[in-house]
């Protein structure tokens, strides 16, 4: 690896330590009231906040790591259910902006309940219920990071409804993320592709991101032997479907 490069993973690697101490902080503060004394509901939402925005803090410095990983090939495969990985990803999603939603679809025992739970934020899923509790065997932290940028792209451009279809084809699993948004005009099917590019970048001053999620995606499927399909146009909504083999 070129040295520049390693002294950068190490800084990120780095960041680990003191995020986890401020996690342990403000948990300490939030669930040992006996111990730190009582909160205000007020004080309480704050911390809660602040706890969220850590934890995606961490998961973003893991995600990093991980494509650094990812760049140099290495992939550890484990058994996962289908499930975990849906679920854990919508929650982590949902999470940032409406915790007692995320808390209500944390909760969910069986599908339906999760589908009904999913759908009053917008997002309808399709699966049977024999893959729902199929065990895979992949990295299943990049098949999270991925389900989770196209799932997050999908919720930010969406009109107002985000399909999630899952399916096996082959020996290929296959998660297609379709939003009602603007859509992509061809002529940008390959650019969004492309490290900090952005669409909008220029036209709106609210746009979150970095443009480094797709191409992100990109890295981790490659090395995971996927591959990406999209389907957009302006006006129609995108799809975007991968193809991960087993
Ligand atoms: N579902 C979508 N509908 C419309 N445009 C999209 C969609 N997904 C991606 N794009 C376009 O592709 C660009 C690149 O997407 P990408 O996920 O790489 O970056 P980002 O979402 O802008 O930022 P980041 O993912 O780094 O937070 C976006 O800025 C947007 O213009
Ligand atoms: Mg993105």
């Amino acid at each position: 690896m070129e040295r520049n490069r390693i002294k950068f993973e190490f800084l990120v690697h780095d960041l680990k330590v003191p995020l986890a101490v401020i996690e342990a902080g403000i948990l300490s503060l939030l669930h040992k009231q006996d111990k730190y004394g009582p909160l205000t509901d007020r004080q309480a939402k704050v911390l809660e906040r602040a706890l969220r925005n850590t934890i995606v803090t961490r998961t973003l410095v893991n995600d990093t790591l991980e494509i650094g990983r990812s760049t140099e090939g290495i992939i550890s495969k484990t058994r996962f259910n289908l499930s975990a990985l849906v679920l854990g990803t919508l929650v982590e999603i949902l999470d940032l902006n409406d915790h007692e939603v995320a808390e209500k679809v944390k909760q969910s025992v069986t599908l339906p309940e999760f589908k009904n739970n999913i759908t009053q934020r917008g997002i309808y899923l399709e699966v049977e219920d024999a893959l729902w509790e199929k065990e895979l065997l992949l990295d299943e932290s990049k098949s999270k990071q991925i389900l989770r940028n196209l799932l997050t792209n999908a919720l930010k451009y969406r009109k107002s409804r985000v399909d999630l279809k899952i399916s096996i084809s082959g020996n290929h699993l296959q998660i297609a993320v379709r939003d009602d948004g603007e859509g992509i005009p061809t002529d940008y099917h390959q650019r969004i592709f492309e490290c900090y590019f952005q669409m909008d970048a220029k036209n709106s001053s609210c746009v979150r991101g970095h443009g480094l999620g797709l191409a992100g995606v990109q890295v981790l499927l490659e090395d995971m032997g996927g591959q990406l399909f999209l389907d957009s146009d302006v006006g129609k909504g995108a799809t975007f479907l991968v193809k991960i083999p087993f």
